[in-house]
């Protein structure tokens, strides 16, 4: 594959290290979404392994709540990597916007496809809104798996969970992260969609830090709204990894208290 089989057409959203485009595969007419990553910007930042691990992880696992990565090739400037465009944008613009049942439908799909990666023992750890792609009849799938397995903090601030940063505050070593970030950034995640921002959002960055390892979350009026959505971040949002839901745990759960017949 190259880049001259495609046509280009306008850019779907703006990456870590490059941008995101629609295109159309010239020959087959397939549409699909052209994630662009500088070279130079990427490589330079020791990103060399979380790419190869992107493709590696993404044209291998297939789950319906993954978004499927087609293939990749790469010129002097660039890495292109083809995957399935996703009609209906990134999460992102619906922060704020969706109704519980929404935001609740959406925690149990990426729960899906979070629970499908941590049984082939892979972590996530960049579960944000601008990672999950929407689609039509209400069908959500994680994307962007670039920071899986990588090496350093890869993930938002924002959506950090407490045992990634234990090192970075208190100067003792970094425990490896574990499947348990994963639940805690859905906790984040559902509380975000609802509330328009994130749980531990702080002016500075420090703030942020230690509002996630020490502090609680505002229980807002949106927040304390629906039962269910208070015992789901009551149990993702647990200071303690060991001491969190599994995501296993997390999906039975919303299995269970979504109604819906579609
Ligand atoms: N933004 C980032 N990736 C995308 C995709 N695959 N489809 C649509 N919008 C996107």
């Amino acid at each position: 594959m190259h880049l001259g089989e495609f046509r280009i057409g306008k850019k779907l959203g703006n990456g870590r290290f490059g941008s995101v485009y629609l295109a159309q595969h010239k020959e087959s007419g397939y549409i699909v979404a052209l994630k662009v990553l500088r070279k130079r910007e990427a490589l330079s930042q020791g990103t060399e392994r979380s790419v190869s691990h992107e493709i590696g992880i993404g044209t291998q696992l297939r789950h319906f709540n993954l978004v499927p990565l087609y293939g990749w090739f790469h010129d002097r400037e660039n890495v292109y990597i083809v995957m399935e465009y996703a009609e209906a944008g990134e999460l992102y613009n619906k922060v704020g916007k969706v109704t519980v049942q929404e935001a609740l439908e959406v925690v149990l799909q990426v729960g899906r496809g979070l629970y499908f990666l941590h049984q082939h023992g892979i972590v996530h750890r960049d579960i944000k809104p601008e990672n999950i792609l929407c689609y039509q009849h209400g069908i959500y799938k994680v994307g962007d798996l670039g920071g899986v397995g990588g090496i350093g903090v890869v993930g938002t601030l924002d959506y950090l969970a407490p045992e990634s940063i234990a090192g970075s505050t208190g100067g003792l070593s970094v425990s490896p992260v574990s499947t348990p970030v994963d639940v805690w950034a859905c906790g984040v995640l559902l509380y975000e969609l609802l509330e328009g921002r994130p749980p531990f959002e702080r002016p500075t960055r420090e703030g942020t830090l230690r509002a996630i390892s020490k502090e609680g979350y505002l229980r807002t009026p949106k927040i304390v709204e629906d039962a269910r959505v208070v015992k789901i971040l009551e149990r993702c949002l647990v200071k303690r990894g060991e001491e969190r839901w599994t995501i296993r745990e997390m999906v039975e759960y919303l299995e269970g208290a979504i109604c819906n017949i579609r």
